[in-house]
């Protein structure tokens, strides 16, 4: 059996400000194997990673990202909301990214956050940059946006691409193949260990966020999940670790 995706949500968004570079090194450092990560567009067009569309929550400025230029996104401090030791963290660029992750064997889950705003070209600039990187078979496209999904796989059917939802999708492994989708990242609440198995007959994974909870975690491994995302990549390692006797 395949080892199981340790995806660090936001990076280690359990011990650092989610989606800046301290967090993703920080994940790597704790065991995480994939790191999850949320891009959007700034006005001149750069891809930048920020979960919100409005800059207030992380680095209080009132603003959303497609109305300020990079140039001012970059001046703005990321990480002192979470913790004064975190002050000067800037929000990344997807390339900063990937230039941490190239030289590894990290599995990347970019979410496209195109739900409100719909970022013109964002599915082709992502790939553009997957590809410069030379990432596509490490590289896993998700989105709540499902026409975005249907685009990516048009422009590169060798990345893969996850549909993202919440619960309630009728045998969502079947839905899956209307977007040409690899795999489903559904809320934990939408996992059941038969719908796991009826996905993967169809060659569809599991990957369901954002399952913090060992207990849960461990809920998501017996039903057979291929990966899981999650705030706390040192938990995840850690019950994945052969027990000592
Ligand atoms: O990609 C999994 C998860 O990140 C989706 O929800 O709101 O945390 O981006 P959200
Ligand atoms: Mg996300």
């Amino acid at each position: 059996m395949k080892e199981l995706i340790n995806f660090a949500h936001r990076g280690a968004a359990g011990h650092c400000p989610e989606n800046t570079m301290v967090s993703f090194r920080r994940a790597l450092e704790l065991g995480a194997t994939g790191i999850e990560t949320d891009v959007q567009m700034t006005k001149d067009g750069e891809l930048v990673l920020i979960h919100d569309e409005s800059l207030k929550r992380t680095t209080g400025r009132e603003a959303w990202i497609n109305d300020v230029t990079l140039e001012e996104v970059r001046e703005l401090d990321a990480g002192a909301w979470y913790g004064a030791e975190f002050a000067g963290e800037r929000i990344p660029r997807l390339d900063e990214l990937l230039e941490l992750l190239k030289d590894r064997s990290t599995i990347l889950n970019i979410e496209l956050k195109n739900g409100m705003v719909q970022y013109p070209e964002l599915e082709a600039k992502v790939i553009q940059a997957v590809r410069r990187y030379e990432m596509s078979e490490r590289v896993v496209i998700s989105s709540f946006n499902h026409y975005s999904l249907a685009v990516c796989k048009q422009i590169a059917p060798e990345i893969r691409t996850g549909l993202l939802y919440g619960e309630g999708l009728y045998e969502p492994w079947k839905y899956a193949h209307t977007v040409n989708a690899d795999a489903l990242h559904p809320w934990y609440g939408a996992v059941l260990p038969e719908w796991v198995a009826a996905a993967a007959e169809e060659g569809i994974a599991y990957h369901p966020f954002t399952v913090n909870e060992p207990q849960l975690m461990q809920k998501m491994i017996d039903a057979g999940v291929a990966g899981i995302i999650t705030d706390y990549p040192d938990r995840l390692a850690e019950l994945l670790s052969p027990k000592r006797v």
